[in-house]
């Protein structure tokens, strides 16, 4: 069944947004944050309207449908990323994930002589927390280059790079190129070459139905609001075997068995590496976020938006004056477009794209190895998500062609 834009357009209050400008707001900033479907913000203002209370503490009629809750999203989102409850730790975000594996799994599992290999693709968020570890453990992290040409990465580099590595941590899909990674290839590569696998599904779980245990990583980070979700929560989904790995990289209250003045216990599983107050109201709202998502086949999301991204694409080309970064006619493109013009600068066509009432983004994107790769210190980006049409997409490419030739 072909998706119905406009029913989904109903469901994000935003998208109605007429910007002060009198312009009407038409959202190109997918990559960066998604929009809210009303039950996700319904969710949650039932939550402190009702009963807000702390989670897994007292014992009253509020804390207990808080704590039961909290848990029930815990078993919603695991359920649809295909992972066990018991192995989803919620943390704010795909940053956070990452980082509670560098110090929760890294630095209790690898040493001095260690290889970590990574891409040159990657978020900052998969890069300086193994700098760091660097630095501080003596591990080796390894850089697999893209192909310039192509915009895809260089898969006999990685073969090369994951010889005798001990973790293997690369983007699902770059936030910057649109490009899916070949990620069942790599960890398969990974696995037979005896490397734990990290997979920073940022980008990857706005577009297509992630299955934790199908796909045999070790780790997946996640954030929340890229898909749907509200901001402030995401998780680590990791196996039992992993998880008996690490030891919490944030320790305090929650976390704990028992603490008396000669030490403390701590808890089991993901409950030992969630400590302080829960992020209660944010996994109710991605647990309704999660159950939005459900009602679609994936692959329809991933297919409108990889038509209408390629259509932008096509179109842009023509446009003297613009390059793109990138290949959004790939099968695996997912919907980011990264341009620029030639002689108008990057943040001036951002904010000329803005008086048309077009947010898009502009800079490094958190990415800044892959700009060198690319040659430039910044681009601006299009990206596109399951509410934006194809009529959008023509104005915006009508918007950005005066431009071009106006100011150029
Ligand atoms: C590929 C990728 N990884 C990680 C992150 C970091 O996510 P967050 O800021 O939600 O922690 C982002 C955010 O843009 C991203 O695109």
């Amino acid at each position: 069944m072909a998706l119905d834009i406009q029913a989904i357009r109903a469901d994000f209050p935003i998208l109605n947004r007429i910007l002060p400008n009198g312009k009407q707001l038409v959202y190109f900033d997918n990559a960066a944050t998604s929009q809210k479907p009303q039950c996700v913000i319904d969710a949650m203002t039932n939550f402190y309207e009702n009963y807000n209370s702390n989670a897994h503490r007292a014992n009253h009629t509020l804390a207990d449908e808080a704590s039961a809750a909290l848990e029930n999203a815990r078993s919603q989102i695991s359920n649809f990323f295909g992972a066990k409850p018991e192995n989803l730790i919620y943390t704010s975000g795909a940053t956070e994930a990452i980082n509670l594996v560098s110090y929760g799994w890294a630095r209790n599992n690898l040493d001095e002589g260690d290889v970590i290999v990574v891409t040159e693709m990657e978020h900052h968020a998969d890069i300086v927390p193994w700098q760091e570890l660097s630095k501080e453990k003596g591990v080796e992290v390894r850089y697999v280059p893209i192909n310039i040409e192509t915009f895809v990465l260089d898969m006999e580099a990685f073969e090369v790079a994951v010889e005798g590595a001990s973790l293997v941590c690369v983007t699902h899909t770059s936030n910057v190129l649109g490009i899916r990674n070949p990620i069942e290839k790599i960890i398969d590569m990974s696995k037979k070459s005896g490397a734990a696998v990290l997979i920073d599904c940022a980008q990857g779980a706005p577009h297509e139905k992630i299955k934790f245990e199908d796909l045999g990583a070790d780790f997946i980070a996640i954030s929340a609001h890229k898909m749907a979700g509200p901001t402030g929560i995401g998780c680590l989904l990791t196996t039992s075997e992993k998880i008996q790995q690490m030891r919490p990289f944030m320790t305090g209250g929650s976390m704990i068995k028992k603490v008396t003045t000669d030490g403390t216990i701590f808890k089991d599983g993901h409950e030992m590496f969630e400590t302080g107050t829960p992020r209660i109201a944010e996994a109710i709202g991605w647990g309704a976020a999660v159950g939005w998502l459900d009602q679609f086949e994936m692959k329809e999301i991933h297919e409108h938006i990889h038509n209408i991204a390629s259509l932008a694409g096509n179109e842009m080309k023509l446009i003297p004056g613009i390059k793109i970064y990138g290949d959004p006619n790939n099968k695996d493109s997912a919907g980011a477009i990264s341009f620029l013009h030639e002689t108008i600068q990057s943040q001036d066509l951002a904010i000329l794209l803005d008086e048309g009432g077009f947010a898009v983004r502009t800079g490094h994107h958190c990415a800044q190895p892959l700009m060198d790769a690319l040659g430039v210190p910044s681009t601006n980006r299009a990206s596109f998500w399951i509410y934006n049409t194809k009529e959008e997409v023509e104005a915006f490419v009508k918007h950005l062609r005066y431009i071009c030739e106006r100011f150029s």
